[in-house]
């Protein structure tokens, strides 16, 4: 008998059909799930990598608020085309503080993985009022309201107690400043504390060019530009054992 009447057998057996598909099935798990157990690790071990400041923290909780992952991803995938585009692919450990994280799979935008230091602060802030003014193609909405949106820095701690509580090394320390270090970083003229302690890398700057007051957006310009910042590829190497999948 040949290969496809034996299959019809089976086919048309339903207690056949079950015993051969539950093997199929156990046969492709063990070959997706067995290697897992022998990574060394799933994240690759970077320098630089530290939690959100709580102006950057505060300006994600706006992204978030704002719905901006519907038209923007934050994942550079590891093909050519994106690599040069964007810049260095994305690693794992790069969202390791990120809850939730904001890979999406949806690009209306361009990918924003790496947008930080890649504009000045005033394109921002006049992309975010009207995008079409700087890009005239743009289907970008206006955000200019963030401009006029005060922000409060009396409940930011609480943010950083909770991402604590799901993993972010938020210290005590920080979580007490998170109020002063909120304000701080976006008066480059007032005492910035230990600010620059706490977080390496921060930028301190008047992020909405008002010098005036703390508004989204000081906060959601300030995450933009931090945005892929962090990690140090001269010190990354991907051929390093430990980063080995
Ligand atoms: C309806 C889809 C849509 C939404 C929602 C949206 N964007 Fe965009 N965004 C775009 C498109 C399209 C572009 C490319 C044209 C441009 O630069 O305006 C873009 C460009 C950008 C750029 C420039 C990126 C680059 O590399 O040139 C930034 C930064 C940005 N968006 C931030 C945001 C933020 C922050 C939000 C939420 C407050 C947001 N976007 C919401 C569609 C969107």
């Amino acid at each position: 008998m040949s290969f496809i009447a034996n299959h019809k057998k089976l086919e048309r057996n339903l207690g056949w059909l079950f015993v051969f598909s539950l093997v199929a099935v156990l046969i492709g798990g063990i070959v997706e799930i067995v290697p897992l157990f022998y990574l060394k690790n799933t994240i690759e071990k970077v320098e630089g990598m530290r939690p959100y400041t709580p102006l950057e923290l505060a300006g994600r909780n706006v992204y978030i608020r704002e719905g901006c992952y519907v038209c923007h991803s934050q994942m550079i995938r590891p093909f050519r085309d994106e690599v040069e585009r964007y810049g260095h692919y994305s690693l794992a450990a790069e969202s390791m503080y990120d809850h939730p994280f904001q890979w999406g799979s949806k690009r209306t935008g361009p990918d924003l993985a790496r947008v930080g230091g890649r504009y000045s602060d005033d394109w921002h802030v006049q992309h975010m009022i009207d995008p079409q003014s700087v890009v005239p193609d743009s289907i970008m909405p206006g955000y200019s309201f963030l401009a006029n949106a005060e922000l409060d820095p009396a409940d930011i701690g609480a943010h950083l107690k909770a991402n604590r509580m799901v993993g972010v090394p938020y210290t005590d320390e920080m979580i007490e400043n998170a109020e002063v270090d909120m304000i701080a970083q976006a008066d480059p003229d007032a005492d910035t504390g230990d600010l620059e302690e706490r977080y390496d890398k921060v930028n301190i700057r008047y992020f909405d060019g008002d010098a005036t007051r703390l508004t989204e957006m000081d906060a959601i310009v300030a995450y933009m530009q931090m945005l892929g910042t962090l990690v140090d590829f001269e010190a990354f190497n991907a051929d390093d054992p430990d980063n080995q999948r």
